[in-house]
């Protein structure tokens, strides 16, 4: 691919195949940068038949001699990245020498994960679904403007001060508001300082480097979590994530400027799938749903939770391409499809009495011939080609990619790409 600065943005609710295809195009690229989320994400890459789940770790490692950054605007659970880090590391998978960590990095604390778990109690049948990693706390301490940073690990006694500070803030609201435990300084420190040393040497300016890169003309990935209708201001708020998912996050949490972008891929399901509430106006309860979720093993790669699972969703997709700018589409999962007689697009919404959105659907014909793990677009059933192209016409998008497996190799390139 001749493209330089690369996106790859999830275009519904998560779980689209982002990981699969950052780890494609990291071919071409000389670092993979994350610059918002944390380790709420499950990315799944599969070369040769080995599976690999990665939460915090950029989708480009399993690619010796890449880089992977990870931006100002994750937030950070060390323990949680020392342990992924290990995991890959006992595979073989050389990391430490390869990432790069903003300074700038807040935070995941253990009361921001004791605090998610309380909140999503209190509300009840109101709950968001989160992920319990801490993620929404996290966030708001940031903005909040006490939260920690990565960087604060570099002065001991300071750290231990803040810490104590925002133990008795978070504290008071965990035993006085939540009748919960409150967490010790013990755990805060055993999730913080215990890893100075290990950390040091991965600490950095995560924008300065990216600008080395663009002036030396080195291509970089980047590489978003969740999904736009996550996205905590056009997502479908408050059942969103904490953080901006769309492409316009990537200067915020990173520092690389607007215009360095050069292509925006949006990585879209052949069906549209849902972990957590809220709500999913083209959810199947019935044959169809169960079969998308059989056939597509649907089931939370960072929680294990079943994906509910639907129509794919284009009134939902032209707006995603104009709030990201999405230069194409890549479709994943259109083996799961196979099979099935016809192929529901909802192409619109119409309200219903309560003021609700009812997709209004197009039926396309499907096919019998399988197309998992195909890599030729002309060796794809005319049907499944037809299916594509109406997506594309009504998205006003080409579909540069089309993934039919999970493994690297199952992928279709297409020339619409270079
Ligand atoms: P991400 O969070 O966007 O990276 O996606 P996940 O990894 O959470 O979920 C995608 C799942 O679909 C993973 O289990 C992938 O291995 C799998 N997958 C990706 N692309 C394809 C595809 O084209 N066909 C099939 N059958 N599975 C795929
Ligand atoms: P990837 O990167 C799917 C969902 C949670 C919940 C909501 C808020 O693998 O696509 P949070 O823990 O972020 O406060 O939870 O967001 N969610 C995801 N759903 N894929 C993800 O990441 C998700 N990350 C968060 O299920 O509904
Ligand atoms: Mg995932």
């Amino acid at each position: 691919m001749s493209k330089k600065n690369v996106v790859v943005i999830g275009t519904h609710w998560g779980d689209e195949g982002k990981g699969k295809i950052v780890d494609l195009l990291t071919e071409d690229v000389a670092a993979v940068v994350r610059f918002q989320g944390g380790h709420n994400a499950g990315h799944t890459l599969v070369v040769e038949g080995k599976k690999t789940v990665l939460h915090l770790i950029p989708s480009g490692i399993l690619h010796p001699g890449v880089r992977c950054l990870i931006g100002n605007g994750v937030v950070l659970s060390i323990p949680d990245l020392m342990k992924e880090i290990a995991e890959l590391e006992e595979t073989g998978v050389s990391v430490r020498d390869r990432m790069l960590l903003s300074l700038d990095c807040p935070l995941i604390m253990p009361y921001h994960v004791a605090l998610d778990r309380c909140v999503e109690l209190r509300r009840g049948n109101q709950k968001i679904g989160t992920t319990g990693r801490g993620i929404g706390p996290a966030y708001e301490d940031k903005v909040g403007r006490r939260g920690l940073r990565l960087r604060d690990l570099l002065d001991r006694e300071q750290l231990i001060y803040k810490i104590e500070g925002l133990l008795e803030y978070h504290n008071f609201m965990l035993e006085q508001y939540y009748e919960a435990e409150p967490v010790s300084l013990a755990e805060c420190l055993a999730a913080s300082l215990d890893y100075v040393e290990a950390l040091k040497p991965m600490m950095g300016d995560v924008l300065t480097t990216l600008a080395d890169y663009r002036r030396s003309g080195a291509a970089v990935l980047f590489e978003g979590a969740q999904g736009a209708l996550l996205d905590i201001d056009h997502g479908t708020y408050p059942f969103v994530t904490s953080s901006n998912t769309t492409a316009g996050a990537i200067s915020a949490g990173c520092g690389v400027g607007p215009l360095y972008l050069d292509y925006i891929l949006g990585i879209t399901k052949a069906y549209t799938t849902r972990v957590g509430e809220g709500p999913f106006p083209t959810e199947l309860h019935d044959e169809t749903g169960r079969h998308l979720a059989e056939v597509g093993h649907e089931f939370g790669a960072t929680t294990g939770r079943p994906r509910r699972c639907g129509w794919l969703d284009l009134a939902a997709l032209r707006r995603v391409v104009e709030m990201n700018s999405l230069s194409a589409l890549c479709m994943t999962k259109l083996d799961v499809l196979d099979g099935l007689k016809e192929i529901g697009l909802c192409v619109d919404y119409e309200m219903d009495e309560q003021g609700r959105p009812a997709p209004v659907y197009e039926f396309l014909p499907g096919w019998d011939e399988p197309t998992a793990g195909l890599q030729s677009f002309d060796a794809l059933p005319l049907t499944a080609q037809a299916y594509l192209a109406r997506i594309e016409s009504i998205c006003g998008v080409p579909v540069d990619i089309v993934s039919t497996g999970p493994d690297r190799a199952e992928t279709i390139l297409r020339s619409s790409l270079d």
